[in-house]
């Protein structure tokens, strides 16, 4: 299915589009388990968002798409009306069936990222709201409750979104990225810092594929580009010894903001400056669960996190660099030589090599 990437403004319903999770999904939020990969995953709405996309704007007929995924005629025509709710333009050809216009002006609407990921076993459901307090608080909430692997949090705006070590992130008032997802992966807790290095490796993927931008990888989960912060990852735990009960990692990309407030002192820059246009939010939060998906799924294979920290290892650019770290108790200056085999960065100073597991490293210049 090809997802159009132009999205037609009708201001009108976007104030609809603003809701909780029971608008949206049906979903059993105690079910707790993993998807597996064959699992109908797409519920009606979103079914039949994906027939009518892949009819290319051709004319579909009621009767096919009933066919096609063994609704009734009242099934469909409830779910185009529930789309046309959601801003999507379909019009009704008479006798003939429906065709698809146009996407909603929104675009981080659920469906579309949902239709986006009709066959990824993540992203079931999507919830949106137009603002939060923090996509990380509101998936943490769900996860607690049950909510299964791949439920995806996103928001327009967070007014208390949180960084790592304890520090704000601050959201831009437009045009940010701000999604946190649920994982449950079949891990230790100690490799958890792993998972967070993957994090930030599939979302370099997703921004190579969707805007062909090589970003670099800062230690532990930084995006930069040219130095600059493109995207911060902050990965979260419910554990007890030797087992984890679920992970949420969160994840802000600035996508088409001209204000860059991260909130963390770094210099800033985004995605829509770099390419000199704006991108399109829910094919990048698409994007990126698509990835992490997989990469959590190779992680959990025999071998997968020492192969996981090999090709981090091979991507980090702060590996090789003289760096400041700056940790709880003081600072140090050193090069960073290597990632440990639970994710850390090992650093040689003077006085030998250190190795830090939570820590802010700087990258520094020759002559810093
Ligand atoms: C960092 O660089 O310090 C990590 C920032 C993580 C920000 C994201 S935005 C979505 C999710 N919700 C939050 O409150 N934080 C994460």
């Amino acid at each position: 299915m090809s997802i159009p990437s132009k999205c037609h403004h009708r201001p009108e319903v976007l104030s609809s589009i603003v809701t909780g999770i029971s608008l949206y999904h049906h979903v059993n939020l105690n079910e707790g388990a993993r998807l597996k990969p064959m699992d109908p995953v797409l519920n009606t709405k979103v079914s039949v968002l994906k027939e009518l996309i892949d009819a290319g704007g051709q004319t579909v007929s009621g009767g096919a798409i009933c066919r096609s995924l063994g609704l009734s005629r009242q099934s469909v025509w409830k779910a185009v009306k529930a789309l046309r709710e959601d801003g999507y333009a379909i019009s009704s050809v008479p006798v003939k069936g429906y065709r698809f216009v146009s996407s909603p002006a929104n675009d981080l609407e659920p469906s579309w990222i949902e239709a986006a990921l009709f066959d990824c076993p993540w992203g079931h459901p999507v919830l949106y709201w137009k603002s939060l307090d923090s996509t990380q608080t509101q998936a943490k909430d769900l996860a607690r409750k049950g909510a299964r692997e791949g439920l995806v949090v996103t928001t327009d705006y967070q007014a208390s979104g949180r960084g790592r070590l304890g520090r704000k992130w601050v959201s831009a008032s437009e045009g940010g990225i701000y999604f946190s997802v649920v994982i449950r992966p079949a891990l230790p807790p100690e490799s958890i810092q792993v998972l967070s290095l993957v994090s930030a490796m599939s979302v370099q993927d997703a921004i190579l594929n969707i805007c062909g931008v090589k970003c670099q990888l800062k230690w532990p989960n930084d995006i930069l580009w040219d130095g600059a912060k493109l995207c911060g990852i902050l990965t979260e735990v419910s554990s007890e010894p030797g087992l984890v009960h679920f992970a949420v990692t969160g994840i802000g990309i600035n996508a088409n903001s001209s204000e860059m407030p991260l909130g963390d002192g770094a210099e800033a820059i985004s995605l829509s400056s770099i390419i000199g246009r704006r991108v399109h939010r829910g094919e990048i939060v698409a994007g990126v669960i698509r990835a992490l998906n997989r990469a959590v799924r190779e992680l959990e294979s025999d071998k997968g996190v020492g192969k996981a920290l090999a090709e981090y290892s091979s991507r980090c650019d702060t590996l090789g660099r003289k760096v400041r770290v700056v940790f709880d108790g003081g600072e140090i200056n050193g090069e960073a030589v290597a990632v440990g085999e639970k994710g850390e960065i090992i650093v040689r100073t003077g006085n030998g090599t250190r190795s830090f597991t939570s820590a802010d490293v700087k990258h520094l210049r020759s002559f810093d």
